[in-house]
């Protein structure tokens, strides 16, 4: 049987995926990593530390899996977004990576969105967020001018894996699509953006669909690894892109709604027509020639693991348990989930949570009920926007992560979000989108819905809505919805110095 491999270059990890022509996973191992912040809102990686990462994976797997030096048929992989990788003239790392969770880079948003707001909004269909790749080019023209000078390349971290593999540099169209200087609609480099804030066009690697290839892997690494045959490399993507195809997001009328860390309401788009505004963000995918809208709650997981560390330390099960003997609504208790601030559909890093409607009744489960009940309220609210301006209706959610493991928590969703909610059998996240790249990409399969069909596996329950609870989370989401507004000019405040 032949194998692809999906890396995925992930903040904390980086994960081999290999998998077989059915879809099996035949061998998976990560290596982790650090991650500096050398200043309060800095968020920096060492390029090198991927690459000694992905030795260690390639090394492990071709001592473990004896067939590996002689079935490979292709790589691929899936990276965080965002984040910025500057080559100099030897293509050697010029400067740390600046990391898609760093914010230092408020000003030059702002100098971005005052000079060239309706250009940005018009050609990538976004608008400046910290996170983003252009106002970290900005941050470096103006903090690091003699770093800036030097730079020959510019690239997204799994860019510079495959570059490592091949000795080539390029992109592709749904990571581009991260940088704020990608022409969404045309999937080519947005140069009047480039232009107008003096990003030299030399600098920009060359841009393919996902599964397109960007070269072999080098012989001396086919060496290192045991690999007889030559093996094809192909472009990859972003990661949340790669994590919907392996959620079988290739069509439209299908949502997914991911709870990690952070938490994800993605939806496919058929065109890039249906412009949001910047809020969801609309990418291009790696599905060809289609696009993906994603709201994204900064604190999603990370609420419920606040919550349990800080009032139930040590009895996070209990505490769990005894959410389900609360009523949907939680006795009219709201949470809101901004513990570090929100990105949609409120962008703003100085908003903080809210405990609302507290009463004397109200005990330890009716708190931890209220704040899953703000995590998918909050992921509700990216479903709002897209059904209120693209006339989106969602009958089938597919829910991966943290989310997908607690079968209440899945019905918790289904209730709040109006829709059937299915799971996968095997959660392998966006490593198995980066292996069907590969598996595309090598020929296996025609088109992404085919390599879907034989990859992606779903189990046979489904959540459905139940009419009450839907009607309680109606009338529960109207009053959530107004909190950022209630909240604001105090939550503000109290981010002062005290
Ligand atoms: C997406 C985003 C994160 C990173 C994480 O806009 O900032 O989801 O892709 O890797």
């Amino acid at each position: 049987m032949s194998y692809v491999l999906g890396i995925d270059l992930g903040t904390s990890s980086l994960k081999g995926l290999l998998m077989d022509k059915n879809g099996e996973v035949i061998f998976t191992y990560a290596a982790e990593y650090g991650l500096d912040t050398p200043k309060p809102g800095y968020s920096e990686q060492r390029p090198e530390f991927w690459i000694t990462a992905a030795e260690i994976v390639l090394t492990e797997m071709s001592l473990k899996v004896p067939d590996f030096g002689s079935r490979l048929e292709g790589i691929s992989f899936s990276g965080q977004m965002h984040s910025l990788v500057i080559l100099g003239e030897d293509k050697k790392p010029l400067y740390p990576a600046i990391l898609w969770n760093d914010v230092r880079t408020t000003e030059e948003c702002k100098t971005i969105m005052a000079e060239a707001g309706d250009l940005v909004k018009d050609l990538t269909k976004n608008i400046a967020l910290e996170g983003f790749t252009l106002p970290k080019m900005l941050w470096l023209q103006k903090n690091e001018p003699a770093v800036w000078a030097n730079v020959k390349h510019f690239m997204l971290p799994k860019d510079y894996l495959g570059f490592w593999m091949t000795g080539e540099l390029w992109s592709d169209y749904s990571d581009a699509a991260g940088t704020l200087l990608l022409d969404l609609e045309k999937s080519d480099w947005a140069w009047p953006i480039a232009d107008k804030f003096n990003i030299p066009r030399e600098i920009f690697p060359q841009l393919t669909s996902g599964s397109g290839k960007v070269g072999e892997l080098k012989a001396e690494l086919r060496e290192r690894f045991g690999i007889t045959n030559t093996v094809p490399v192909f472009a990859g993507g972003a990661d949340n892109a790669c994590a919907a195809l392996g959620a079988g997001i290739v069509k439209d009328g299908i949502g997914w709604a991911s709870i990690g860390t952070s938490g994800v309401f993605g939806a496919f788009e058929p065109s890039a027509e249906k412009s949001y505004g910047g809020l969801p963000h609309l990418f291009n995918h790696v599905v060809d020639n289609s696009y993906y809208s994603m709201g994204v709650t900064l604190a999603a997981g990370n609420s419920l693991d606040w919550f349990l560390n800080t009032f139930a330390p040590g009895e996070s099960y209990k505490a769990l348990d005894e959410i389900y003997t609360v009523a949907p609504g939680s006795d009219g208790l709201i949470f809101t989930p901004y513990i570090v601030g929100e990105r949609t559909p409120h962008p703003d890093a100085q908003i903080r949570g809210s405990f609302l409607g507290i009463d004397t009744h109200h005990e330890r489960k009716h708190f931890a009920r209220a704040v899953l009940e703000g995590i998918t309220f909050s992921l509700k609210d990216s479903q709002a926007l897209m059904e209120r301006i693209a006339g989106k209706k969602f009958t089938k959610i597919i829910s991966v992560g943290g989310g997908a493991k607690n079968p209440d928590w899945l019905q918790m969703q289904a209730d709040i979000f109006n829709a059937s909610i299915v799971t996968l059998t095997v959660e392998q996240g966006p490593g198995q989108g980066a292996a069907m790249l590969a598996a595309m990409g090598a020929g296996w399969f025609a088109t992404a819905e085919d390599c879907a069909a034989t990859f992606v596996k779903y189990k046979d329950y489904e959540y459905t809505p139940k009419a009450a609870n839907v009607a309680t989370y109606e009338k529960m989401y109207s009053i959530y919805a107004k909190a950022y507004d209630a909240t604001k000019e105090i939550s503000h405040e109290l981010q002062g110095e005290f």
